[in-house]
């Protein structure tokens, strides 16, 4: 390698410049549920590569080098696989982004990107409502090991609030919209507004709608985050997550961050993944009509004192919901019971069919209290402010039939 020459493996940093055009996805000519079936791999075009109708699994972690300097692509299972860049291609023709980069999970996702864009010293304006690792990130990893710090925008609903705690150290505006677990809905086009004026990059974090019901970058966001364990593979048989945004910066996680401290999502997944994708928005779909029933016949119940799903009337930001998500609001609820936590303890323990288990998205029902579980290590105050009361259980509605799981709500219901 002569003096000057740049070392393949490192990358220059992406700096956001909001005079440049947005880095999204120039000339898509198909719809979303051909994309998500053809994207990345076609059998025709792909078959001197590979002839097969199915993308095939490569699961191979390195590739041979031809001779002593020719650098193959891929070179090594840790930033990219044949099988991985079809997801990674169908992923961000999916969002609408230039590139994507996966990486063994959605938290590692969060990580690297926060990891590759902030120095010590810098801040990242966000707000209470974010997943628990998420706030475990933002709360404790990030200030004490980095000394980045995290700001919790006062009142998420008003955009003003957002621009209040910029300032010229913030590297990143976060939100996660509908927000896990109570499902407050953000405004992406307004808060992406008042950041870009500020010259700051937005990352909407999109899995617990995602890209078959909402698509941010539609609506300005920079960046998206995805965690694939939930809806988008649906079933608890993947971990992994996903960034999508400009390329320059998804080059810029993958060769300078996890090259070295982490993973691209492994080539099993990542088919796995490949040939759940092709059902998305189906799922979405059925999660989505399943929900808003069951939605309904929790609001009538006596023994529920709250329910939160945007896809209610009187959700406070119904209407927002309803046009960022294309008219439905996904399969994540959750509702606080009466008695607090002996009343949730309750009644998740008498469940028949629905499964108490960590994580959701699954085309199985599943339930989970999020102020013992997942936001256990945010104070009292900010569990109040943030929604979490004792009482709330969190409820990801499967595909299956509605009336059975109000018949195990209903028997359950009645042992508080
Ligand atoms: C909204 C949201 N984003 C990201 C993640 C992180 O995903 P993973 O479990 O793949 O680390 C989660 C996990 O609960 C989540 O709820």
């Amino acid at each position: 390698m002569k003096k000057d020459e740049k070392h393949f493996f490192l990358r220059d940093h992406w700096t956001y410049d909001p005079r440049e055009p947005r880095a999204v996805r120039e000339n898509v000519t198909t719809g979303f549920d051909t994309r998500a079936l053809h994207a990345g791999f076609h059998p025709l075009r792909s078959r001197n590569d590979f002839p097969s109708f199915v993308p095939p699994i490569v699961q191979s972690i390195t590739f041979p080098y031809e001779t002593f300097d020719k650098i193959p692509c891929p070179v090594y299972g840790r930033t990219r696989t044949p099988t991985n860049t079809v997801l990674e291609e169908r992923l961000a023709a999916l969002e609408g982004g230039e590139a994507c980069v996966t990486s063994g999970s959605g938290s590692q996702s969060l990580f690297n990107l926060i990891f590759t864009m902030a120095d010590p010293g810098d801040n990242v304006v966000t707000s209470l409502n974010i997943f628990g690792e998420g706030y475990k990130q933002a709360s404790s990893i990030f200030p004490r090991k980095c000394n980045i710090e995290f700001r919790f925008v006062k009142d998420p609903g008003d955009p003003g609030s957002w621009a209040d705690e910029i300032d010229g150290k913030t590297r990143l505006v976060w939100i996660e919209t509908p927000s896990n677990p109570c499902l407050f809905v953000t405004d992406i086009k307004a808060v992406c507004q008042a950041a870009h004026a500020k010259g700051v990059p937005v990352m909407v974090d999109n899995t617990t709608a995602t890209a078959a019901l909402q698509r941010p970058m539609e609506l300005g966001a920079d960046i998206v985050l995805l965690s694939i364990s939930k809806f988008i593979a649906g079933n608890a048989t993947v971990i992994g997550g996903a960034l999508i945004g400009p390329e320059p910066l998804v080059e810029d996680i993958r060769w300078n961050t996890n090259e070295f401290l982490g993973s691209i999502i492994q080539p099993m997944e990542a088919w796995m993944t490949l040939q759940y994708i092709e059902t998305l928005s189906m799922r979405m779909a059925k999660h989505s009509s399943n929900a808003l029933i069951l939605a309904n016949y929790l609001q009538g119940h006596p023994k529920v004192e709250k329910v939160n799903y945007p896809g209610l009337k009187d959700h406070p930001q119904h209407d927002l919901a309803s046009q960022q998500m294309n008219g439905q609001h996904g399969g994540l609820m959750s509702f606080v019971v009466e008695g607090g936590m002996e009343g949730a303890a309750r009644v998740m323990n008498s469940f028949e069919t629905i499964v108490h288990a960590v994580t959701f998205g699954t085309s199985r029902s599943i339930c989970m209290h999020p102020p013992t579980i997942t936001h256990e290590h945010m104070t009292p105050q900010e569990r109040a402010i943030a929604g979490i009361d004792d009482g709330l259980i969190r409820f990801s509605v499967g595909l299956e039939d509605p009336g059975d799981l109000i018949g195990d709500l209903a028997q359950a219901l009645d042992k508080i």
